[in-house]
């Protein structure tokens, strides 16, 4: 039997997973969903490992939402086929993918807009009750969807008109930003509104609303309990970040960036080699994990300037140590793998399939 790597042999900067913490996660969210009406579609971008979709599907999620056409053919590539890109998509390229993929695959695309309903039809010809669309309204993030009801309405009359299947309707109203409690709870059944009475007005027209698609991982227990709310499109329970865990505290962060110490200013600072370009975008100053005694001050590309707050901690240069991943969107975007860790160990590498 070949050894298994140990974290101290992992070439830095590199990114880590907590696969034990993982686990947890994913048994949290499944038990939660376990004997609800509505399901789970979680979001590929939360992660974007095939073998991590392929845990979420057998722990109960429906199929999956992702953001890109090319995440959708690889999910059905790999035999995930009920798929919603919650993205529109726009221009002769993308919706001739869009055509051959519903060939192979009933994946749905939003939409919020006559041109894209009616591009698609004149692509797809006598294929057009293969295209699966969901009309997307805007619950209030100011991003894409329609913006209102009476427009949902007549973009589905217009799907139907042009042959197409419509599936339902989806609202991504933007990441729940408050702590659990009612003021939560108000704010996510605020953003609902919209949608269900679009719901009732496309039903009292007779056109059957087989999805309703919402939600994120901070509001998702909130959006389940809603009757009339299909599925939920969580993205970030699973693996977790700083950002997120103040609003969904139940789920715990399982992503670091593994850094070596390269400089130190006697007591005062080290210096570790992993900066923007490992760590991404971050809202706040990561933090350290497991060493309260060290806080990051400053990011740099490649660098990142840890004060020492407490000068008897042993840390030299050599040593290795690790961030909390603090906007796991970015930091993924940044690794072609993650280290899958059982304690010191590497027990799998997993590609990042972006
Ligand atoms: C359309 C859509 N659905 C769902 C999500 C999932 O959000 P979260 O990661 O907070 O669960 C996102 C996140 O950006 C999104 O853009």
């Amino acid at each position: 039997m070949t050894e298994k790597l140990r974290k101290e042999e992992i070439k830095t900067p590199a990114l880590l997973l907590d696969m034990d913490r993982m686990q947890v996660n994913l048994q949290t969210m499944s038990e939660y969903f376990r004997l609800r009406k509505a399901k789970l579609r979680p979001h590929f971008k939360g992660h974007l490992v095939l073998a991590f979709a392929d845990k979420q599907i057998e722990a109960g999620a429906i199929g999956m939402t992702c953001a890109r056409l090319e995440q959708a053919e690889r999910l059905v590539q790999h035999g995930i086929t009920n798929v919603l890109v919650a993205s529109e998509i726009a221009g002769t390229g993308m919706m001739r993918q869009f055509v051959e993929l519903s060939e192979q695959a009933p994946v749905m695309v939003a939409v919020d807009n006559p041109q894209m309903v009616c591009d698609l039809a004149v692509l797809a010809g006598s294929h057009a009750a293969k295209i699966n669309l969901v009309v997307d309204l805007d619950v209030g993030l100011g991003r894409c969807g329609v913006t209102s009801p009476e427009a949902a309405l007549s973009l589905t009359k217009l799907i139907l008109q042009k042959g197409m299947r419509f599936r339902g309707l989806m609202g991504y109203g933007g990441s729940n930003r408050l702590p659990h409690g009612p003021e939560k709870e108000r704010a996510a059944r605020t953003m609902l509104q919209p949608l269900l009475y679009t719901k009732s007005l496309m039903e009292s027209a007779g056109i059957a609303v087989e999805i309703v698609s919402c939600g994120c991982t901070a509001d998702y227990a909130v959006m389940a309990a809603v009757p009339e709310v299909t599925e939920i499109q969580t993205g970030s329970y699973l693996l977790m970040d700083t950002g997120h865990n103040p609003f969904a505290p139940e789920f715990h962060r399982t992503l670091s960036v593994l850094a070596t110490v390269v400089s130190k200013t006697g007591d005062e600072r080290i210096v570790i080699d992993a900066g923007l370009k490992a760590l991404g975008l971050n809202p706040e100053l990561p933090e350290v994990k497991g060493a309260k005694a060290l806080r990051v001050k400053a990011l740099h590309a490649e660098h990142a300037i840890v004060k020492i707050i407490d000068p008897s901690v042993p840390i030299q240069i050599g040593d290795k140590i690790e961030i909390w991943v603090q906007y796991l969107d970015s930091a993924l975007a940044l690794h072609s793998r993650m280290y899958g860790m059982k304690g010191q160990q590497v027990e799998k590498t997993f590609k990042i399939d972006h």
